[in-house]
């Protein structure tokens, strides 16, 4: 009976580079947008359709890190395995290093670091309803060169895939949202590695369509982020502030405050003399003082703004603002300072992690 429970693979191998200096010391996957790692709600999503086995592919470099964030699954009602992917040698590599887990499951796969609206439930159901033997998630971009694209024929048919082709037929990419029967391993024992010397998904999807297998499509009609760049994560966490937080004030706010519109100010935090507009998430343990946090910014736990105004930013754990004029569409990893000198010199002092990048 196996074969019939449906399973979740999450892709959480590659290493984030377009997000360094951030992802030299956390897991692309645990970037929180809105305060929630990325990955937290992928599990929701995958929980949401009602699949309870699920299995994370994870890195030598990043593998802990997420099992400490995730741990068992029971958070989430779910029992995770773990798998470890040695080196990134692509997506089709990964399935194969877990097929021991996946055994003759059906199984929903995801890229770790990608969000849809409304999660999967109906990409599942239609799976589950007419039964392909892969379907898979497209959405139209701007840069098709830059994805695996799929061509559909005049009856909307998946007729070919392909990975980033220099010369695109279509501009629907697939959007890391795969759902496999078993067949996919035939396909996968069949295919070499691409150009870039990766096992590609696209080329075993393109495999099943030459072994006469029906591979159908889902075009969803919200938003999907794929979460590489910062302004990718400015999105996902602006999308996220905008759709899902509710007002939740549980912090201290002052009577010199003004806090406007869906503001949630966690446990432990304190507010003085400052304005925020929201929609804005503070986590705990803050202190926001004279201060302006302006809408779509995300502060981690344990930060300290002083002095500062602050707006459409991801602020991390720990860090400490002050005398900042106006800090927009920054991402600021954990531990960070950024301090105006108290005297008004001109001189500017720096310590800076590798691979960062400032704008003055
Ligand atoms: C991968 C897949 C590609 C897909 C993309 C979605 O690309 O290979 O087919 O369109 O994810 O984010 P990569 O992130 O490896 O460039």
């Amino acid at each position: 009976m196996a074969g019939l429970v449906m399973k979740a693979l999450i892709l959480c191998g590659g290493k984030g580079t377009r997000l360094r200096p951030l992802t030299h010391t956390t897991a692309k996957h645990l970037l929180p947008v809105a305060n929630k790692p990325i990955l937290f709600y992928i599990l929701e999503h995958i929980r949401a359709a009602d699949i309870t086995h699920i299995g994370i592919v994870i890195s030598t470099e990043t593998g802990n890190q997420i099992k400490e964030a995730v741990g068992d699954g029971s958070k989430w009602g779910a029992q995770v395995s773990y798998i470890t992917q040695l080196e990134p040698l692509g997506l089709a590599h990964a399935v194969k290093e877990a097929q021991g887990f996946l055994s003759d499951s059906r199984f929903l796969m995801l890229l770790g670091d990608n969000l849809i609206e409304g999660g999967v439930t109906e990409f599942v159901g239609q799976f589950n309803t007419y039964a392909p033997e892969a379907l898979i998630l497209l959405k139209e971009v701007l840069d098709p060169e830059a994805f695996g694209i799929a061509e559909l024929n005049e009856k909307g048919k998946v007729s070919h895939v392909v990975e980033k082709p220099k010369e695109p037929k279509s501009n629907l990419a697939l959007a890391g949202i795969y759902l496999f029967t078993p067949e996919i391993h035939k396909a996968i024992a069949q295919i070499k590695p691409s150009w870039r010397g990766e096992l590609e998904i696209t080329d075993a999807i393109q495999k099943l369509i030459e072994m006469g297998k029906q591979v159908s499509s889902h075009i969803p009609k919200g938003w999907w982020i794929d979460t590489g760049t910062k302004d990718d994560l400015l999105k996902a966490n602006r999308v996220m502030l905008d759709n899902f937080l509710k007002r939740d004030i549980t912090g201290s706010v002052d009577s010199q405050s003004q806090v406007m519109g869906r503001v949630e100010i966690r446990q432990g935090t304190e507010v003085a003399a400052s304005t925020i507009q929201g929609p804005v998430s503070i986590a705990e343990d803050c202190r926001i003082k004279n201060s302006f946090v302006g809408p779509f910014t995300s502060i981690g736990v344990g930060a300290l703004i002083e002095d500062t105004s602050v707006e459409h930013s991801i602020i991390l754990a720990n860090c400490r603002l002050r005398k900042i004029e106006h800090l927009a569409d920054s991402v600021i990893g954990k531990n960070t300072e950024v301090l105006k000198r108290e005297h008004n010199s001109r001189v500017i002092n720096l310590v800076i992690g590798d691979d960062a990048r400032i704008r003055l």
